[in-house]
């Protein structure tokens, strides 16, 4: 259970009185014209929910028409039950059987330049082969796959192909360490695994191969790895276990049909950190993940026919799954993909890659547009961005220093910026301006989406008033959430539907201001996010006491400029250990080792104790404090021993 902190005490001292109304010309051609039509819309999806859900699925191409939308046992959802589809059919085939055959799908680059599109036929060729390639070694409905590859096109066809046959995605971001990997291959039971030799990033080569063969030797579910030729790079292939998939595709048929899949059957895993040393492994479901990410890419990206769409999330992240890949294909877009680093060779490669490919709409993280604004608006100057439309923002607070500089560098105070708000366990954006009919503001993501109920309680679930932080709960199941977890539906339960009483627990403060914005606080458990990615920070800890010398840890964030937060670890070391600089490193190098660079400390300070209540818990809230600004002024009544918390300050001092 989280260590949920005082809801009630949150106070902001945000103020935010610029408003950006939608630009007449871009609410003129939007799907959603007017605040007018949104309210109507939004009541309308609120009061008559599961009429308003029914309407939306004919988005989708269905095998058999469900005539059930929401079948609700709290907190066991089920959307459009009796309903048969398949959403790779969804993705590809309907394009490339119909009008979008010769559109693009997929336009890439590649870190060290090289460029390649496919085209919504060419992807429904490659997709079928690639699922016959799975299912020469086995593959059929919910076997599980990993997936632990770059950005690149074949990423984005192994996720269609295991959808075409109902075999489950596992997809790990390329960034996680070998035993990361093996943990999330071997909770998932991942039949076969999909690589590459190794990808680019910052000119280096991005070794996948060589650490999958490391987390392979940790891990026996796995008795097919398929290796995507990219880089070149010489790599090991072990005698019956591994093999080329280009080679495997030589001889593949080129036909596959689309396993038509009940609405509930799951579609992915997607591994995501909470507050146990464990992570969970989210379970998302064919049907009501296919409408949400479809509705929620076509009106919060105001998605049209023409538009070059770029979002920067890695495929391994939910960001990745949501909106590079289901949302935009869903509606047939074209995707722009990008394999490496935004400051390769240069600090204005992003901008480069927006006129080159005529980017129109681009969706990117707060803790990129810091990095831009560090690296000086006259790279960005250089360029025209003129085919900019619509920008949008994910995972973390953003600060409005960062947004004005977006909204006046990047979109030429002529675009929208979508601030979107929502979780791997929501699946799809929950909380975002519709930007033809709402007018911004930095710093709010603003109004819920279609169907969607926030509100802001205190613990036990009593409203909180107009400008009063509180904890950020949603009222109504909505079709893209999270099942379940994988193996694990008690901690589903516990975690998401028991925090507040009849509410889903999203673990993210906010308030409700007077015009009903919501403004996003960042999280109320012991959950950290690194540059807009998510870590638990008992997963540090673990790592840190598997480590000889340590005999506890514990972890908390500190606000950092550029990542929003840093990781300070907080380390006791066995008898006879010396606490010397060498270790600190050794430390941050064991952890990156463990889990992946984006776990490493920032910081590292030994401790002879950890401050602990009477019952024995690490008081995280002095650590942070402590962490934050060099002391400690809170209460400390509980605390066990005060000559632990004059311990850490003394530290500090050195
Ligand atoms: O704390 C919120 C923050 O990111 C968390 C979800 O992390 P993850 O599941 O990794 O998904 C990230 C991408 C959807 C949330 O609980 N978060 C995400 N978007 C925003 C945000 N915080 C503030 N504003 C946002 N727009």
């Amino acid at each position: 259970m989280p260590e949920v902190q005082q809801a009630q005490s949150f106070t902001s001292s945000l103020r935010e009185d610029r408003s950006f109304p939608p630009p007449a010309e871009f609410a003129a051609r939007a799907h959603i014209r007017s605040r007018a039509e949104y309210d109507a819309m939004y009541r309308r999806s609120i009061e008559d929910n599961e009429g308003f859900w029914r309407e939306q699925a004919r988005e989708l191409d269905w095998f058999t028409e469900p005539t059930q939308v929401l079948e609700w046992n709290d907190p066991v959802a089920k959307w459009f039950g009796d309903g048969r589809l398949n959403l790779c059919h969804n993705a590809v085939d309907r394009h490339a059987l119909g009008s979008r055959a010769g559109k693009m799908a997929l336009l890439w680059e590649g870190e060290p330049g090289e460029v390649r599109s496919l085209t919504y036929l060419e992807l429904y060729a490659e997709v079928q082969r690639v699922a016959n390639v799975l299912k020469r070694y086995g593959v059929r409905k919910g076997d599980r796959v990993a997936i632990y590859m770059g950005v690149c096109p074949e990423a984005v066809i192994a996720v269609l192909a295991c959808a075409r046959l109902g075999a489950v995605h596992n997809v790990v971001f390329g960034g996680f360490a070998a035993q990361a990997l093996a943990d999330r291959m071997n909770d998932a039971q991942c039949k076969v695994l999909i690589t590459q030799d190794s990808s680019f990033r910052r000119g280096q080569d991005v070794l996948l191969k060589a650490i999958a063969d490391e987390a392979l030797t940790r891990c026996t579910c796995v008795e097919t790895v398929l290796v995507h030729r990219r880089s070149g790079h010489d790599v090991h292939m072990q005698e019956g276990r591994d093999r080329w998939l280009q080679d495997e595709l030589k001889s593949a048929e080129a036909q596959c049909a689309a396993e038509p899949m009940e609405s509930e059957d799951p579609l992915f895993i997607l591994y995501t950190s909470g507050t146990t040393g464990k992570p969970k492994g989210l379970v998302h479901t064919t049907a009501g993940y296919g409408v949400g990410t479809l509705l929620t890419t076509k009106y919060i990206f105001d998605l049209h026919e023409e538009d070059v769409y770029w979002c920067t999330a890695d495929v391994g992240w939910i960001t990745g799954h949501s909106y590079v890949i289901y949302g935009p294909l869903l509606n047939g877009a074209t995707v722009f993909l990008y394999e490496g680093a935004p400051n390769w060779p240069d600090v204005d490669r992003f901008w480069q890659m927006v006129d080159r490919h005529k980017v129109s709409i681009f969706y990117t993280a707060p803790t990129a547009i810091r990095a831009f604004m560090k690296w000086g608006a006259d790279a960005v100057r250089k360029h025209t961005l003129s085919t900019l439309r619509l920008l949008g923002t994910v995972g973390e607070p953003i600060n409005p220093e960062a947004w004005m500089w977006y909204h006046r560098e990047i979109g030429h105070e002529r675009c929208p910026i979508v601030d979107t708000w929502w979780q791997t366990e929501t699946g799809s954006i929950m909380i975002a301006p519709l930007p033809g009919a709402v007018s911004t503001k930095p710093g709010t993501a603003t109004l819920p989406f279609f169907g969607v109920e926030p509100a802001i309680v205190t613990k036990s679930g009593e409203p909180v008033p107009a400008g009063h932080g509180g904890l950020l709960v949603i009222r109504k199941p909505w079709p893209a959430m999270a099942r379940t977890i994988f193996g694990d539906p008690e901690r589903y339960k516990q975690a998401y539907w028991s925090e507040v009483p009849g509410c889903y627990f999203t673990g993210d403060g906010a308030r409700q201001d007077e015009h009903g914005e919501f403004w996003l606080m960042g999280r109320v458990d012991d959950v950290l996010n690194v540059s807009g990615h998510r870590l638990g920070t008992m997963e540090i800890e673990s790592a840190l006491v598997a480590h000889r010398a340590v005999t506890e840890a514990a972890v908390v964030g500190r606000p950092d400029e550029m990542k929003g937060e840093g990781i300070i670890a907080f380390v006791s070391l066995g008898d006879h250990v010396e606490p010397t600089p060498g270790l600190k490193d050794e430390l941050k190098k064991h952890v990156a080792k463990e889990i992946g660079a984006l776990a490493r400390p920032d910081d590292i300070r030994f401790t002879p104790a950890l401050p602990k209540t009477r019952s024995g818990k690490i008081m995280r809230r002095l650590l942070r404090e402590l962490a934050a600004t060099g002391e400690v002024k809170g209460d400390t009544t509980t605390l066990e021993d005060f000559s632990v918390v004059a311990g850490l300050k003394e530290k500090d001092e050195e």
